[in-house]
Protein backbone atom coordinates (compact mmCIF):
# COMPACT_ATOMS: atom_id res chain seq x y z
CA UNK A 1 0.00 0.00 0.00
CA UNK A 2 0.97 3.78 -0.01
CA UNK A 3 0.55 7.27 0.99
CA UNK A 4 -1.47 9.50 -1.15
CA UNK A 5 -0.64 13.05 -1.77
CA UNK A 6 -2.71 15.73 -3.03
CA UNK A 7 -1.14 18.84 -3.66
CA UNK A 8 -3.05 22.14 -4.06
CA UNK A 9 -5.49 20.24 -7.09
CA UNK A 10 -7.87 22.46 -8.58
CA UNK A 11 -11.18 21.34 -11.34
CA UNK A 12 -12.78 23.88 -12.30
CA UNK A 13 -16.31 23.41 -14.99
CA UNK A 14 -16.15 26.78 -17.04
CA UNK A 15 -16.25 29.34 -13.95
CA UNK A 16 -17.31 27.06 -11.23
CA UNK A 17 -14.30 25.32 -9.29
CA UNK A 18 -15.61 21.81 -8.18
CA UNK A 19 -12.91 21.19 -6.40
CA UNK A 20 -10.50 24.81 -4.93
CA UNK A 21 -7.07 24.46 -4.14
CA UNK A 22 -7.40 21.01 -2.10
CA UNK A 23 -4.94 19.50 -0.58
CA UNK A 24 -4.22 16.37 1.58
CA UNK A 25 -2.17 13.80 2.60
CA UNK A 26 -3.35 10.26 3.33
CA UNK A 27 -0.86 7.90 5.19
CA UNK A 28 0.49 4.39 3.53
CA UNK A 29 -2.21 2.44 4.94
CA UNK A 30 -4.75 4.78 6.55
CA UNK A 31 -8.72 5.31 5.68
CA UNK A 32 -10.05 8.54 5.14
CA UNK A 33 -13.25 9.77 4.30
CA UNK A 34 -13.88 13.00 2.29
CA UNK A 35 -17.16 13.69 3.08
CA UNK A 36 -20.35 16.61 2.50
CA UNK A 37 -22.84 17.61 0.97
CA UNK A 38 -24.19 16.75 -2.62
CA UNK A 39 -22.28 18.53 -5.48
CA UNK A 40 -19.47 19.54 -2.77
CA UNK A 41 -16.53 18.09 -4.88
CA UNK A 42 -15.77 14.67 -3.21
CA UNK A 43 -16.27 12.38 -6.55
CA UNK A 44 -14.29 15.25 -8.69
CA UNK A 45 -11.58 14.50 -5.83
CA UNK A 46 -11.35 10.83 -5.88
CA UNK A 47 -12.30 10.58 -9.93
CA UNK A 48 -8.92 13.49 -9.98
CA UNK A 49 -6.84 11.35 -7.87
CA UNK A 50 -7.62 8.13 -10.52
CA UNK A 51 -6.89 10.13 -13.16
CA UNK A 52 -10.45 9.68 -14.61
CA UNK A 53 -10.77 13.56 -15.29
CA UNK A 54 -8.13 16.00 -15.94
CA UNK A 55 -6.35 18.64 -13.18
CA UNK A 56 -6.99 22.04 -13.96
CA UNK A 57 -3.91 22.39 -11.37
CA UNK A 58 -2.17 20.93 -8.57
CA UNK A 59 0.11 17.68 -8.46
CA UNK A 60 -1.01 14.07 -7.30
CA UNK A 61 1.75 11.58 -5.23
CA UNK A 62 0.61 8.31 -4.87
CA UNK A 63 4.04 6.29 -2.85
CA UNK A 64 6.72 8.07 -4.09
CA UNK A 65 5.36 8.74 -7.77
CA UNK A 66 4.20 11.91 -9.08
CA UNK A 67 0.88 10.61 -11.14
CA UNK A 68 -0.10 13.88 -12.12
CA UNK A 69 0.32 12.77 -15.52
CA UNK A 70 -0.39 9.09 -16.06
CA UNK A 71 -3.33 7.46 -17.45
CA UNK A 72 -5.59 5.20 -14.62
CA UNK A 73 -4.25 1.90 -15.82
CA UNK A 74 -0.45 3.02 -14.48
CA UNK A 75 -1.90 4.53 -11.12
CA UNK A 76 -2.10 1.10 -9.37
CA UNK A 77 -5.24 2.67 -8.15
CA UNK A 78 -8.75 0.32 -7.69
CA UNK A 79 -11.78 1.81 -7.67
CA UNK A 80 -15.55 0.83 -6.22
CA UNK A 81 -18.26 2.46 -7.54
CA UNK A 82 -22.06 2.93 -6.00
CA UNK A 83 -23.61 0.65 -8.40
CA UNK A 84 -20.57 -2.10 -8.48
CA UNK A 85 -20.37 -2.05 -12.16
CA UNK A 86 -20.02 -5.68 -12.38
CA UNK A 87 -20.77 -7.57 -15.71
CA UNK A 88 -24.26 -8.99 -15.24
CA UNK A 89 -23.35 -11.77 -18.22
CA UNK A 90 -20.69 -13.34 -16.32
CA UNK A 91 -20.41 -15.41 -13.00
CA UNK A 92 -18.49 -14.06 -10.21
CA UNK A 93 -15.32 -15.82 -10.65
CA UNK A 94 -15.22 -14.13 -13.84
CA UNK A 95 -15.70 -11.23 -12.67
CA UNK A 96 -12.97 -11.27 -10.72
CA UNK A 97 -10.89 -12.71 -13.36
CA UNK A 98 -11.15 -9.92 -15.57
CA UNK A 99 -9.40 -7.36 -14.87
CA UNK A 100 -6.10 -9.75 -14.50
CA UNK A 101 -6.98 -11.05 -17.63
CA UNK A 102 -6.64 -7.48 -19.26
CA UNK A 103 -3.32 -7.17 -17.30
CA UNK A 104 -1.85 -10.47 -18.75
CA UNK A 105 -1.41 -12.47 -15.30
CA UNK A 106 -0.83 -16.16 -15.55
CA UNK A 107 -3.68 -18.03 -15.23
CA UNK A 108 -2.51 -20.10 -12.02
CA UNK A 109 -1.98 -16.29 -10.50
CA UNK A 110 -5.01 -15.66 -11.53
CA UNK A 111 -6.90 -18.41 -9.75
CA UNK A 112 -4.43 -18.43 -6.32
CA UNK A 113 -5.78 -14.35 -6.39
CA UNK A 114 -9.30 -15.30 -6.66
CA UNK A 115 -9.29 -17.94 -3.90
CA UNK A 116 -7.84 -15.63 -1.64
CA UNK A 117 -9.84 -12.98 -2.73
CA UNK A 118 -13.27 -14.81 -1.40
CA UNK A 119 -11.93 -16.06 1.66
CA UNK A 120 -11.37 -12.76 2.85
CA UNK A 121 -14.87 -12.23 1.45
CA UNK A 122 -16.53 -14.86 2.78
CA UNK A 123 -18.28 -15.45 -1.00
CA UNK A 124 -16.05 -18.75 -1.75
CA UNK A 125 -19.45 -20.31 -2.12
CA UNK A 126 -20.69 -17.72 -4.67
CA UNK A 127 -17.77 -17.89 -7.47
CA UNK A 128 -20.20 -19.37 -9.69
CA UNK A 129 -23.53 -17.63 -9.61
CA UNK A 130 -24.18 -14.18 -11.64
CA UNK A 131 -24.67 -11.12 -10.08
CA UNK A 132 -28.18 -10.87 -10.75
CA UNK A 133 -28.45 -14.66 -8.23
CA UNK A 134 -26.51 -12.51 -5.63
CA UNK A 135 -28.23 -10.29 -2.87
CA UNK A 136 -27.12 -6.36 -2.86
CA UNK A 137 -24.54 -6.85 0.07
CA UNK A 138 -23.13 -10.02 -1.86
CA UNK A 139 -22.64 -7.96 -4.91
CA UNK A 140 -21.07 -5.22 -2.96
CA UNK A 141 -18.39 -7.95 -1.72
CA UNK A 142 -18.09 -8.72 -5.23
CA UNK A 143 -17.36 -5.91 -5.90
CA UNK A 144 -14.34 -5.31 -3.28
CA UNK A 145 -12.91 -8.37 -4.48
CA UNK A 146 -12.60 -7.17 -7.96
CA UNK A 147 -10.71 -4.56 -6.82
CA UNK A 148 -8.95 -6.91 -4.38
CA UNK A 149 -7.22 -9.14 -6.58
CA UNK A 150 -5.75 -5.83 -8.44
CA UNK A 151 -3.84 -5.51 -5.82
CA UNK A 152 -3.62 -1.95 -5.74
CA UNK A 153 -1.48 0.92 -3.55
CA UNK A 154 -4.69 2.45 -2.53
CA UNK A 155 -8.84 1.81 -2.93
CA UNK A 156 -10.95 4.53 -4.13
CA UNK A 157 -14.76 4.07 -2.80
CA UNK A 158 -17.26 6.47 -4.25
CA UNK A 159 -20.26 6.22 -1.75
CA UNK A 160 -20.27 2.19 -1.64
CA UNK A 161 -22.87 1.60 0.35
CA UNK A 162 -25.30 4.06 -0.68
CA UNK A 163 -27.79 1.42 -2.95
CA UNK A 164 -28.19 -0.70 -0.01
CA UNK A 165 -31.35 -0.89 2.68
CA UNK A 166 -30.34 0.75 6.25
CA UNK A 167 -29.69 -2.55 7.86
CA UNK A 168 -27.08 -3.79 5.79
CA UNK A 169 -25.30 -0.81 5.38
CA UNK A 170 -24.50 -0.44 8.63
CA UNK A 171 -23.75 -4.52 8.61
CA UNK A 172 -21.08 -3.63 5.34
CA UNK A 173 -20.10 -0.56 7.37
CA UNK A 174 -18.35 -3.20 10.06
CA UNK A 175 -17.10 -5.17 7.36
CA UNK A 176 -15.29 -2.25 5.51
CA UNK A 177 -13.41 -1.43 8.55
CA UNK A 178 -12.48 -5.24 9.12
CA UNK A 179 -11.49 -5.50 5.74
CA UNK A 180 -9.39 -2.02 5.92
CA UNK A 181 -7.91 -3.66 9.26
CA UNK A 182 -6.93 -7.25 7.55
CA UNK A 183 -5.31 -5.62 4.55
CA UNK A 184 -4.10 -2.40 6.32
CA UNK A 185 -5.32 -1.04 3.19
CA UNK A 186 -5.23 2.64 2.15
CA UNK A 187 -8.41 3.69 1.23
CA UNK A 188 -10.06 6.88 0.43
CA UNK A 189 -14.08 6.80 0.91
CA UNK A 190 -16.08 9.12 -0.66
CA UNK A 191 -19.31 9.66 1.33
CA UNK A 192 -22.50 12.15 1.88
CA UNK A 193 -23.30 10.30 4.98
CA UNK A 194 -21.47 12.31 8.01
CA UNK A 195 -21.95 8.94 10.45
CA UNK A 196 -20.40 6.48 8.02
CA UNK A 197 -17.38 9.22 8.05
CA UNK A 198 -17.22 9.19 11.98
CA UNK A 199 -17.52 5.15 12.39
CA UNK A 200 -15.46 3.90 9.62
CA UNK A 201 -12.58 6.56 9.13
CA UNK A 202 -9.15 7.32 10.60
CA UNK A 203 -9.25 10.94 9.71
CA UNK A 204 -12.22 12.97 7.90
CA UNK A 205 -12.26 15.14 4.77
CA UNK A 206 -15.12 17.64 5.77
CA UNK A 207 -16.02 19.45 1.80
CA UNK A 208 -18.01 22.21 1.30
CA UNK A 209 -18.73 24.17 -2.03
CA UNK A 210 -15.21 22.77 -3.25
CA UNK A 211 -13.03 23.64 -0.56
CA UNK A 212 -11.94 21.37 2.54
CA UNK A 213 -12.81 22.74 5.96
CA UNK A 214 -11.40 20.22 7.86
CA UNK A 215 -9.28 17.48 8.02
CA UNK A 216 -8.87 15.70 11.77
CA UNK A 217 -10.02 12.09 13.36
CA UNK A 218 -13.58 11.96 13.81
CA UNK A 219 -12.94 12.62 17.41
CA UNK A 220 -11.66 16.00 16.86
CA UNK A 221 -13.84 17.05 14.43
CA UNK A 222 -16.73 16.38 16.59
CA UNK A 223 -15.19 18.12 19.70
CA UNK A 224 -13.75 21.31 17.84
CA UNK A 225 -15.51 21.81 14.37
CA UNK A 226 -13.43 24.95 13.47
CA UNK A 227 -16.53 26.64 11.39
CA UNK A 228 -20.40 26.52 11.48
CA UNK A 229 -20.23 24.51 8.92
CA UNK A 230 -18.76 21.73 10.14
CA UNK A 231 -20.16 21.75 13.35
CA UNK A 232 -23.85 21.75 11.77
CA UNK A 233 -22.69 18.41 9.47
CA UNK A 234 -20.98 16.77 11.77
CA UNK A 235 -22.98 14.85 14.63
CA UNK A 236 -26.89 13.39 14.28
CA UNK A 237 -29.05 14.93 15.54
CA UNK A 238 -27.18 18.40 14.31
CA UNK A 239 -25.93 20.68 16.78
CA UNK A 240 -27.92 23.68 18.05
CA UNK A 241 -26.39 26.90 16.46
CA UNK A 242 -28.72 30.16 17.88
CA UNK A 243 -27.35 33.72 17.52
CA UNK A 244 -26.61 36.00 19.88
CA UNK A 245 -24.61 38.96 20.58
CA UNK A 246 -21.63 39.16 23.38
CA UNK A 247 -22.78 41.54 25.98
CA UNK A 248 -21.53 43.10 29.49
CA UNK A 249 -17.65 43.48 27.77
CA UNK A 250 -17.78 39.66 26.97
CA UNK A 251 -18.75 38.39 30.30
CA UNK A 252 -22.40 37.24 28.73
CA UNK A 253 -24.62 36.58 25.56
CA UNK A 254 -27.72 37.78 24.92
CA UNK A 255 -30.54 37.02 22.50
CA UNK A 256 -32.83 39.09 20.60
CA UNK A 257 -35.32 36.11 21.24
CA UNK A 258 -34.96 37.56 25.05
CA UNK A 259 -32.44 35.68 26.90
CA UNK A 260 -29.73 35.83 28.40
CA UNK A 261 -26.48 33.56 29.11
CA UNK A 262 -23.79 34.57 31.68
CA UNK A 263 -20.31 32.82 30.22
CA UNK A 264 -17.60 31.24 32.05
CA UNK A 265 -13.72 32.60 31.93
CA UNK A 266 -12.90 30.55 29.15
CA UNK A 267 -15.81 31.51 27.32
CA UNK A 268 -15.70 35.12 28.00
CA UNK A 269 -11.86 35.07 26.75
CA UNK A 270 -13.36 33.46 23.09
CA UNK A 271 -16.57 35.43 23.51
CA UNK A 272 -14.03 38.62 23.29
CA UNK A 273 -11.95 37.80 20.07
CA UNK A 274 -15.14 38.04 17.98
CA UNK A 275 -15.45 40.69 15.12
CA UNK A 276 -18.20 42.01 16.63
CA UNK A 277 -20.77 41.44 18.69
CA UNK A 278 -22.76 38.87 16.46
CA UNK A 279 -21.74 35.11 17.11
CA UNK A 280 -23.14 31.49 16.93
CA UNK A 281 -23.34 30.09 19.93
CA UNK A 282 -22.97 26.32 19.85
CA UNK A 283 -24.36 23.44 21.77
CA UNK A 284 -24.85 19.26 21.44
CA UNK A 285 -28.21 17.89 22.12
CA UNK A 286 -26.44 16.01 25.13
CA UNK A 287 -24.76 18.93 26.43
CA UNK A 288 -27.90 21.24 27.85
CA UNK A 289 -29.99 19.47 30.26
CA UNK A 290 -33.85 20.68 30.78
CA UNK A 291 -35.27 21.40 34.21
CA UNK A 292 -39.52 22.02 34.57
CA UNK A 293 -38.16 24.02 37.51
CA UNK A 294 -36.07 27.53 37.46
CA UNK A 295 -32.42 26.65 37.17
CA UNK A 296 -29.88 29.33 38.81
CA UNK A 297 -28.47 31.14 35.62
CA UNK A 298 -30.70 29.23 33.46
CA UNK A 299 -32.70 30.03 30.13
CA UNK A 300 -36.18 30.04 29.99
CA UNK A 301 -37.73 28.27 27.00
CA UNK A 302 -41.16 26.14 26.02
CA UNK A 303 -41.52 22.59 24.94
CA UNK A 304 -42.68 22.42 21.33
CA UNK A 305 -42.46 19.11 20.87
CA UNK A 306 -40.92 15.37 21.78
CA UNK A 307 -39.29 12.72 19.55
CA UNK A 308 -39.19 9.21 21.90
CA UNK A 309 -36.82 6.80 20.05
CA UNK A 310 -36.52 4.13 22.91
CA UNK A 311 -33.28 4.93 24.74
CA UNK A 312 -33.50 8.54 24.48
CA UNK A 313 -36.36 11.45 23.90
CA UNK A 314 -35.27 14.30 22.20
CA UNK A 315 -37.56 17.29 23.55
CA UNK A 316 -37.68 20.11 20.78
CA UNK A 317 -37.63 23.83 22.58
CA UNK A 318 -37.87 26.86 21.63
CA UNK A 319 -36.51 30.19 22.67
CA UNK A 320 -38.40 32.82 20.94
CA UNK A 321 -38.14 31.91 17.71
CA UNK A 322 -35.07 29.74 17.66
CA UNK A 323 -35.63 25.92 18.37
CA UNK A 324 -33.17 23.55 20.36
CA UNK A 325 -33.02 19.62 20.25
CA UNK A 326 -32.28 18.47 23.57
CA UNK A 327 -31.90 14.59 24.22
CA UNK A 328 -32.66 13.50 28.07
CA UNK A 329 -33.71 10.11 29.54
CA UNK A 330 -36.76 8.42 28.39
CA UNK A 331 -38.19 8.33 31.42
CA UNK A 332 -38.48 12.45 31.74
CA UNK A 333 -41.35 13.70 31.08
CA UNK A 334 -42.23 17.19 29.13
CA UNK A 335 -45.67 18.20 28.21
CA UNK A 336 -45.76 20.76 24.77
CA UNK A 337 -46.12 24.41 25.64
CA UNK A 338 -44.92 23.90 29.11
CA UNK A 339 -41.80 26.03 30.22
CA UNK A 340 -38.64 24.31 30.66
CA UNK A 341 -35.23 25.83 31.80
CA UNK A 342 -32.51 24.96 29.45
CA UNK A 343 -28.69 23.95 31.54
CA UNK A 344 -25.90 24.80 29.44
CA UNK A 345 -22.52 23.00 30.17
CA UNK A 346 -20.18 25.56 29.55
CA UNK A 347 -17.42 23.32 28.61
CA UNK A 348 -18.90 22.19 25.72
CA UNK A 349 -20.53 25.37 24.46
CA UNK A 350 -18.92 26.20 20.85
CA UNK A 351 -18.60 29.85 20.19
CA UNK A 352 -18.38 31.29 16.54
CA UNK A 353 -18.17 34.90 14.85
CA UNK A 354 -21.02 35.26 13.13
CA UNK A 355 -19.36 37.42 10.55
CA UNK A 356 -16.49 34.80 9.32
CA UNK A 357 -18.43 31.30 10.58
CA UNK A 358 -15.16 30.51 11.99
CA UNK A 359 -14.85 29.01 15.90
CA UNK A 360 -13.89 31.25 18.28
CA UNK A 361 -10.75 30.51 20.62
CA UNK A 362 -9.57 32.04 23.46
CA UNK A 363 -7.03 34.64 22.81
N1 LIG B 1 -18.66 17.05 -15.86
C1 LIG B 1 -19.07 18.12 -15.19
N2 LIG B 1 -19.40 19.27 -15.83
C2 LIG B 1 -19.81 20.37 -15.15
N3 LIG B 1 -19.93 20.42 -13.80
C3 LIG B 1 -19.63 19.31 -13.10
C4 LIG B 1 -19.19 18.11 -13.75
N4 LIG B 1 -18.96 17.18 -12.79
C5 LIG B 1 -19.24 17.77 -11.61
N5 LIG B 1 -19.64 19.04 -11.80
C6 LIG B 1 -20.02 19.99 -10.73
O1 LIG B 1 -18.99 20.03 -9.77
C7 LIG B 1 -19.50 20.08 -8.45
C8 LIG B 1 -19.00 18.92 -7.64
O2 LIG B 1 -19.54 17.72 -8.13
P1 LIG B 1 -19.22 16.30 -7.49
O3 LIG B 1 -17.75 16.16 -7.31
O4 LIG B 1 -19.88 15.27 -8.32
O5 LIG B 1 -19.92 16.43 -6.06
P2 LIG B 1 -20.23 15.32 -4.93
O6 LIG B 1 -19.62 14.02 -5.35
O7 LIG B 1 -19.64 15.88 -3.68
O8 LIG B 1 -21.72 15.26 -4.83
C9 LIG B 1 -21.01 20.12 -8.60
O9 LIG B 1 -21.45 21.43 -8.55
C10 LIG B 1 -21.24 19.53 -9.98
O10 LIG B 1 -22.43 20.02 -10.54
MG1 LIG C 1 -20.57 12.15 -5.70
Amino acid sequence: MAEVRLSHIVKGYGTQLAVNDLSLTVNDGEFVALVGPSGCGKTTTLNLTAGLIELTGGEIHIGDRNVTDLDPKDRDIAMVFQNYALYPNKSVYKNLAFPLQMRRTPKADIDRKIREAARLLDIEHLLERRPRELSGGQQQRVALGRALVRDPKVFLMDEPLSNLDAKLRVQMRAELKRFHHDLSATIIYVTHDQLEAVTMADRMAVMHGGLLQQYDTPERVFEAPVNVFVAGFVGSPAMNLVPAQVTEGGAALESPQGWRCTLSPENARKARAASSRDVVLGARHSTITLSPTPLPGGIEGRVYTLEPTGDITFVHVRLGNDTLVISTPPATRFAPNAPVWLGVDQTKLHLFDAATGMALRAA
